[in-house]
C-alpha cells in the first residue's frame, strides 16, 4: 500500500474537480435543453464551487435579446430547473460572465461579434482563451456552424489556449449520414477536442457499472456465458413525445435512445476490462464489444416495433401516437421497440441481449438486469421450488437508483418450500451525498478535457451498424403494431420472448 497520504495527490480522483479559466458557448441557447439541462447544470456547478471565478456562458441564438433578457432567462431556467437551492451571490458572480449573441449560423456579422465577445472575456473574465462550442442544434446546422468557426478563428486557440466541440445526438440518421457528420466536425476540430453527449453516461448509475463489476471480485467471475442466461436492458418511459414531434416522428424510439444510450448500456455491461479508466482504454473496450454484436437472421421474429395508443396514464386519459399534435397521422415511427442481439465472443456467446424501450409505458424506469441459469441440479422436490425464479442481479440505472440481487430462499416454516427474496443497495441509504445531474458531470469534463464519458465516433459508427438493417426491415415491412399507453408495451415483444422461452421482467 502507498504511504502517501493520498489527500495531497493531485490524482487523487476524490479531490473536487475544479475547472480551470474558462467559458461556454451555446448554439441553440433558446431550446428546450438549454433551458432544462444546461442552464440549470451551470448554475449547479458554479454552486458546488467547481466552476473558476471567471466563468463566462455566452448564448447564440435567433433573437433580439440584449445581455440582460439573456440573463432573465437564465435566471428563470435556474430557478425552475436547478438542483441545489438558489443562493443569490453565487448568481451573481456566475450571471457577470453572461453574454448574448444574437444571429443566425450564415451571418458572417453575428460570428464576427461572437469573436470580440470571446476577446472580450478574455480580458475581462480571465477566459484565458479557453471555450467549448456546445452545438444544441438539429445536425443539419452543424457544417455551418462548424465553418463558421474555422472561417472566423474560433475553432483554434492561441498558445496553450483550448477549444472544443459538443455534440448532441442524433448523432446522424443511419451509418452513413452519421460518416458523413464525422467528417464535417473533424475537419475543423481534432477528434480528441470533439465531446459528443450520450448523457446516460453522466449518469451516476451508469458508471456504477463499471464500478460494480471491476472493483469487486464476486460478480466477474459469473459474468460469462457459463452462468449467465441472458441479459435484459429496459428503458421505460411513462411520458409521450410531449412537444418534440418535430424531432420525434420519422426518429422514433430505436433511434432515439437505443443507438446511444441503450448501445452503451450494452458495451458497458458486456466489455471486458479496460486497462485504465482512461478515455483511450475505455473505448477500446467498449468498441471491441460493440464490433462484436451480431443480429440474429430472422429480423421478424426476434425485433418488435410498436405506437403507442390511447389510454390511461396516472389517472389521465392520453392521446395515442398518431392523434399527438404535428405527428402525420399516417406515421410508421415506433415508440416502442425490443431487440435481441447476441454478441459474437468468448465471453458471451450464446448469451442473447433484450434491449427495450417505450414511451407510456407502465411506469418509468431503466435497468439492467442479468438474469443467470437456473441450478443445474436441485436436490429438492419440483414443488418445493415452484414458485423460484432465477437468480438476478439488477442494476437500477433510475429511479431508485441501486443494485438489487434476486435469489432463492427457503421460507420459514416446516416444509422446505424456497421462494425468490431480493437483497437491495440503494444509493440513497448508502449515500449522504445526493447524484449531480448527468449534464453536471459532462459539462464540468467537457471543460476539465476528461473524454472518458463521451463516446468516440467509432462507437456510434458502430451503433448505427447494429442498428441500421433493423430499421431497413422495420421500414420495409408493414406498420408497427399498437400497444395500449399505461401497459408494458405490444403483444408481440412478449411472444418475442416467449419464443426463446423466456419473459420479460415486470420492473
Ligand atoms: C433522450 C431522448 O435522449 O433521453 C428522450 O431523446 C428521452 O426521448 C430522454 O425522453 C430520457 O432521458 P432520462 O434521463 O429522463 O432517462
Amino acid at each position: 500500500m502507498s504511504s502517501s497520504n493520498p489527500l495531497r495527490d493531485p490524482r487523487d480522483r476524490r479531490l473536487p474537480r475544479i475547472a480551470g479559466p474558462s467559458g461556454l458557448v451555446i448554439f441553440g441557447v433558446t431550446g428546450d435543453l438549454s433551458r432544462k439541462k444546461l442552464m440549470p447544470a451551470i448554475y449547479d456547478l458554479a454552486n458546488r464551487g467547481l466552476l473558476p471565478p471567471g466563468f463566462s456562458l455566452v448564448g447564440f441564438a435567433r433573437r433580439d435579446w440584449e445581455n440582460e433578457d439573456f440573463a432573465q432567462v437564465v435566471h428563470d431556467a435556474v430557478k425552475e430547473h436547478a438542483r441545489t437551492p438558489f443562493r443569490e451571490e453565487v448568481w451573481q458572480q456566475l450571471a457577470e460572465g453572461f453574454r448574448f449573441v444574437p444571429g443566425v449560423f450564415d451571418d458572417d456579422d453575428a460570428f464576427v461579434k461572437l469573436r470580440s465577445t470571446i476577446e472580450e472575456l478574455d480580458k475581462a473574465r480571465g477566459t484565458g482563451g479557453n471555450f467549448a462550442f456546445y452545438l444544441s442544434v438539429p445536425p443539419k446546422f452543424f457544417p455551418s456552424v462548424v465553418q463558421q468557426l474555422k472561417k472566423h478563428g474560433l475553432s483554434h486557440g492561441q498558445g496553450d489556449s483550448w477549444r472544443r466541440a459538443v455534440i448532441e445526438k442524433p448523432f446522424g440518421h443511419d451509418l452513413k449520414s452519421a460518416q458523413d457528420l464525422n467528417q464535417v466536425v473533424h475537419e475543423v476540430f481534432r477528434p480528441s477536442d470533439v465531446f459528443r453527449i450520450d448523457h446516460y453516461l453522466g449518469k451516476e448509475t451508469v458508471q456504477n457499472i463499471l464500478a460494480l463489476r471491476f472493483a469487486n471480485t464476486m460478480f466477474e467471475p459469473i459474468w460469462n456465458r457459463s452462468y449467465v442466461d441472458h441479459v435484459q436492458i429496459t428503458m421505460a418511459e411513462d411520458i409521450g413525445i410531449g412537444g418534440r414531434a418535430g424531432y420525434y416522428d420519422g426518429i422514433g424510439a430505436a433511434r432515439d435512445v437505443i443507438q446511444n444510450h441503450l448501445l452503451q448500456l450494452l458495451a458497458l455491461t458486456a466489455m471486458e476490462e479496460p486497462a485504465s479508466f482512461d478515455a483511450s482504454s475505455l473505448v477500446t473496450e467498449k468498441l471491441k464489444a460493440l464490433r462484436a454484436v451480431k443480429l440474429p437472421k430472422e429480423l421478424g421474429k426476434h425485433t418488435v416495433r410498436a405506437q403507442y395508443a390511447p389510454g390511461w396514464q396516472g389517472g389521465e386519459e392520453v392521446h395515442g401516437y398518431l392523434e399527438e399534435e404535428g405527428i402525420d397521422p399516417h406515421s410508421k415511427t415506433d415508440t416502442y421497440a425490443a431487440i435481441k442481439l447476441e454478441i459474437d465472443n468468448r465471453r458471451w456467446a450464446g448469451v442473447p441481449f433484450y434491449l427495450r424501450t417505450g414511451k407510456r409505458l407502465g411506469r418509468r424506469v431503466t435497468e439492467i438486469a442479468v438474469v443467470f441459469q437456473r441450478a443445474p441440479h436441485s436436490p429438492f422436490d419440483a414443488t418445493d421450488t415452484q414458485e423460484l425464479g432465477q437468480n438476478a442481479l439488477v442494476i437500477r440505472v433510475q429511479p431508485d437508483e441501486g443494485v438489487t440481487i434476486r435469489f432463492g430462499s427457503k421460507v420459514p416454516g416446516t416444509s422446505m418450500e424456497i421462494r425468490d427474496v431480493t437483497m437491495d443497495f440503494q444509493y440513497g441509504e448508502s449515500f449522504t451525498e445526493s447524484s449531480p445531474e448527468a449534464y453536471e458531470r459532462l459539462l464540468l469534463d467537457v471543460l476539465l478535457g476528461e473524454a472518458n464519458l463521451f463516446p468516440r465516433h467509432e462507437e456510434v459508427e458502430q451503433s448505427w451498424r447494429i442498428l441500421d438493417p433493423i430499421e431497413e426491415y422495420w421500414d420495409q415491412h408493414g406498420r408497427p403494431e399498437q400497444y395500449t399507453s399505461g401497459t408494458w408495451g405490444p403483444k408481440a415483444a412478449d411472444e418475442m420472448l416467449a419464443r426463446d422461452g423466456r419473459s420479460w421482467r415486470r420492473p
